[in-house]
């Protein structure tokens, strides 16, 4: 019988870890699942297995993956590109050495599989912005898109020097109703589901016509599981695949949330996040998942905002 290698993900309590694990733990079993944060939780808070770790600590970072016997990683923790301008010194040492602490593990023949996520951010103002192809032009102008090219080289550099097996998705903004994002560009896409129940009104930090490719957090969660269970030589790109939702700009946004809130207004002030949305693609040729995996999302703009809607209805009731 084929006994279920155990998994850590690293990065838990964010946007995607509290989706990702909930998912993982469906399939494989909550036993073969740790959860890890930098994140102190108290014993009676914690809903399955869990550990501190600072992902920076390749000490401590060893010691679970033997206590627990771990196999697997989804690396998920870092700074996104809002947090990561404030404190580029700190973005680049947590983007890339928490990375190289992961990938170091997988050299040594002690984890066997390894997953980490990329983003548009790797994209920059030189890069054709429609449907952006896998490969292109990559001038990112911001720490975190510098950082996510970086880890992008580093994790094919490792699988053809090493031959390890690590694989990755350029995520676009994901929008999901169960957690709160962490810092990024794409965030006010999820604010914005929020407050339109709560006042009825949303002001936005990008500008009316400011397109952005985007996905339904149900999709990402897929996209992520698909790619891993995937045989080892389906996946061709081990630097890091494109990978497409839907697009919108704040405005076309506003208008499908209109349709379920009539009164709904949003207004407009850009802030420093501004120039960084300007720097990525407005949408993304995923065709080489579709190819090598046979990807496809089921969510586009209308199904998800209807989606949202109806869970953060009743999240509050
Ligand atoms: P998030 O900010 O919501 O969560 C990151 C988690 O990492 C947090 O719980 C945080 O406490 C934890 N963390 C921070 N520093 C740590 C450390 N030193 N050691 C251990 N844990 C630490 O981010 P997210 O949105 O869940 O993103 C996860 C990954 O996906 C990131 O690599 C991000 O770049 C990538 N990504 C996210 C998006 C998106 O729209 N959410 C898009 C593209 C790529
Ligand atoms: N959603 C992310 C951000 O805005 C993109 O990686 O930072």
């Amino acid at each position: 019988m084929h006994r279920q290698e155990k998994i850590l993900v690293i990065g838990s309590q964010g946007q995607i870890g509290t989706e990702l694990v909930e998912r993982l733990r469906e399939i494989y079993g909550a036993e073969n699942v740790v959860a890890a944060d930098v994140k102190e939780i108290p014993k009676d808070q914690q809903s399955g297995i869990y550990e501190t770790l600072d992902i920076l600590n390749a000490k401590r970072l060893h010691e679970i993956v033997k206590t627990h016997a771990i196999k697997e990683v989804y690396l998920l923790a870092a700074l996104l590109s809002a947090t990561a301008e404030k404190d580029p010194p700190f973005a680049w040492d947590l983007n890339m050495n928490g990375l190289f602490n992961v990938l170091n593990m997988a050299k040594e023949g002690i984890l066997s599989k390894v997953y980490w996520p990329s983003s548009i951010a790797v994209f920059g103002p030189t890069t054709p912005k429609k449907n952006t192809p896998q490969y292109t032009i990559m001038e990112p102008s911001t720490v975190y898109g510098i950082s996510k090219q970086a880890g992008e080289r580093w994790c094919e550099y490792y699988v053809n020097k090493f031959n390890i097996d690590v694989r990755s998705l350029r995520y676009p903004g994901l929008i999901g109703w169960k957690s709160a994002p962490g810092g990024g560009t794409t965030d006010y896409a999820v604010h914005i589901f929020h407050e339109a129940l709560k006042t009825g009104t949303y002001e936005c930090f990008l500008s009316e016509n400011t397109a952005l490719p985007m996905m339904y957090m149900p999709d990402a969660i897929k996209a992520t599981v698909d790619i891993m269970q995937a045989e080892s030589a389906k996946i061709k790109i081990r630097s890091s695949y494109n990978l497409a939702g839907f697009s919108f700009s704040p405005k076309e946004i506003g208008l499908e949330i209109r349709k379920h809130i009539p009164d709904f207004k949003i207004t407009y002030k850009s802030d420093f996040r501004q120039s960084i949305a300007d720097s990525w693609p407005q949408s993304i040729d995923d065709s080489q998942t579709q190819i090598d995996w046979g990807w496809k999302p089921g969510f586009g703009l209308p199904e998800m905002t209807a989606d949202m809607l109806l869970n953060l209805r009743n999240q509050k009731k």
